[in-house]
């Protein structure tokens, strides 16, 4: 998938050329895009194809084209303080960039089948803090991942505010994917060839729309233990869950100043 748009020589002159083709349409996703360099998650030896408009896949990295990021970034519609979760959450690289937006009052989660990637990603995510200017311009939402398969998520899990699944989600599936979402939240997913926005509209209503016609590699089904017991994905809940807070469900991650100023006092 991808070219979409003409390769730049450098990251903001491919931004430049996906805003001109208003693939990216906000200057929230704008600065995302701007501030983390595409090239920085690839391997050294295939650097020069990092502004290109196209996928890449070496082993188990695989990165989706930029038009296809810009059109999930804007489709995702992120603001300061929600929970987001990231399902084949790769390289990082889009977690990153949703975290620049999401702010140290977000959650950023993401759940990657392949370890040797997961720590692909660590090493990309301590770079990143270490080096980047970006990491001081803006309030960054951490991301953290776990190693897992993503269609095996521990069913005591938050729900969330935004969901993305890198990878092609099959028919069967797509309730289990909607479910991982808070009413009012939205899930942008490939389903049937085509890029995919669920809004939850209601505890059991959701609105769809089709973005784009799309060709990803589909999810890899979970493969049992020897138990015959699926091996769930625990993921990280937040301090204040954590301190003995118990959050209703569906209300976890609020995502507002004004609440997580609530529960900070609470606890103390
Ligand atoms: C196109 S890549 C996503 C890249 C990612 N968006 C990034 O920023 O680097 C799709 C990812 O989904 C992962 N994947 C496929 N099936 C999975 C599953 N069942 N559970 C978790 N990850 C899965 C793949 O290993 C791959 O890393």
């Amino acid at each position: 998938m991808g070219g979409a748009v003409s390769a730049g020589e450098d990251n903001d002159e491919l931004i430049d050329n996906l805003k001109e083709a208003q693939y990216i349409r906000t200057d929230l996703v704008e600065q995302a895009f701007r501030a983390i360099d595409r090239a920085d998650y690839y391997l050294e030896e295939f650097k020069e194809n990092a502004y290109k408009d196209l996928a890449w896949k070496h082993g188990n990295i695989h990165l989706s084209a930029p038009c296809i990021y810009s059109e999930v970034m804007e489709a995702l519609d992120l603001q300061p303080g929600l929970s987001f979760l990231n399902l084949g959450s790769g390289t990082g690289y889009l977690s990153s960039m949703v975290g620049l937006i999401l702010g140290p009052f977000g959650v950023n989660h993401g759940v990657e089948l392949h370890s040797d990637v997961t720590e692909y990603a660590k090493q990309k995510l301590d770079v990143f803090i270490r080096t980047s200017d970006s990491f001081d311009k803006f309030d960054f939402c951490e991301p953290s991942f776990v190693t897992g398969n993503c269609l095996e998520i521990a069913p005591d899990c938050c729900q969330y505010d935004r969901v993305y699944c890198g990878a092609g989600v099959q028919k069967e599936h797509e309730e289990y994917m909607k479910n991982l979402l808070k009413v009012g939240g939205i899930l942008v997913m490939p389903l049937e060839e085509k890029l995919t926005k669920i809004t939850r509209i209601g505890p059991s209503a959701w609105e769809t729309k089709k973005i784009l016609a799309v060709s990803f590699a589909p999810l890899v089904q979970p493969c049992r233990s020897e138990s015959g017991q699926p091996r769930l994905v625990q993921l990280r809940k937040s301090e204040r869950w954590e301190s003995g807070t118990r959050i209703p469900r569906a209300n976890c991650w609020p995502g507002t100043r004004l609440v997580s100023l609530y529960w900070f006092l609470t606890i103390l």
